[in-house]
């Protein structure tokens, strides 16, 4: 229910109680006990948003005009167990907007974390796919692309802090998809497949895949 329409609180809704937390952003309905619960679970888990950089991180772009440290970093399932477990804490995060109940993590993926000023602004994750359908299922994940029957990747998730949205953020994580999940290879929009996606997951996919 909150991962919709993160932005555009009209005034029927305000009646109805929805309301946006100044300090982490999620928008959910006062007075509604699953929401508040909701809220205040996401809110004490924001910390793990705080990122303070890794040597060796693996950037594979860099957007100054985010701030002084904009960029873009990468993740794979052979890293680190620390960064594993700051991947799996974010995910949760993620999961708990999105009303995921059991989180699934595929076996093999590409993660990507938007940083902006010491802060993990946005995420992706992205499993890549030798061959795949129109509706598919790898590794207990649903994916499904609206266009293609042959996709490369599959966006398990992505998502980006409520207070930072329609700021292309998404749009750059796309981006960095496209080049960086398959070694020496571009992926074209129309062979990635997004899994399940909410209401602000389908516009956006709709706008930047153009189709
Ligand atoms: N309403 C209308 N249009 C939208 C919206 C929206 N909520 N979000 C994106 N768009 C369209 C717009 O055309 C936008 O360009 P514009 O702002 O110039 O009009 C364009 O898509 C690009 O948007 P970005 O700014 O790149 O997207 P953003 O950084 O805001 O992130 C995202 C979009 C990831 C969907 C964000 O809203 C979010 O995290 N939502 C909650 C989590 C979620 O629903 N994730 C998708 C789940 S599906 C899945 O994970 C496979
Ligand atoms: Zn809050």
């Amino acid at each position: 229910a909150s991962g919709s329409n993160q932005m555009q609180i009209d005034a029927g809704q305000k009646a109805f109680g929805a309301k946006q937390c100044q300090q982490c952003g999620l928008v959910y309905t006062v007075h509604e006990p699953e929401e508040e619960q909701l809220h205040r679970e996401y809110h004490n888990s924001v910390h793990v948003l705080r990122f303070k950089g890794w040597i060796d991180e693996d950037i594979v772009a860099v957007y100054t005009e985010w701030a002084n440290d904009g960029r873009i970093i990468r993740l794979t399932e052979q890293a680190p167990a620390v960064r594993l477990e700051r991947l799996n804490e974010l995910i949760k995060l993620v999961d708990k907007e999105l009303g995921y109940a059991s989180y699934i993590v595929p076996k093999t993926f590409v993660a990507f974390f938007a940083v902006r000023k010491q802060q993990i602004v946005g995420m992706c994750l992205v499993q890549p796919l030798t061959q795949a359908h129109r509706f598919m299922q790898i590794d207990g994940i649903d994916y499904c692309s609206e266009e293609a029957y042959e996709a490369s990747c599959g966006i398990s998730r992505i998502w980006v802090s409520p207070l930072q949205r329609r700021r292309r953020i998404a749009t750059k994580l796309l981006r960095a998809v496209q080049l960086h999940t398959i070694l020496g290879r571009e992926i074209p929009m129309n062979r990635i497949a997004f899994s399940s996606p909410t209401d602000d997951g389908r516009i956006f996919a709709r706008q930047v895949t153009q189709c």
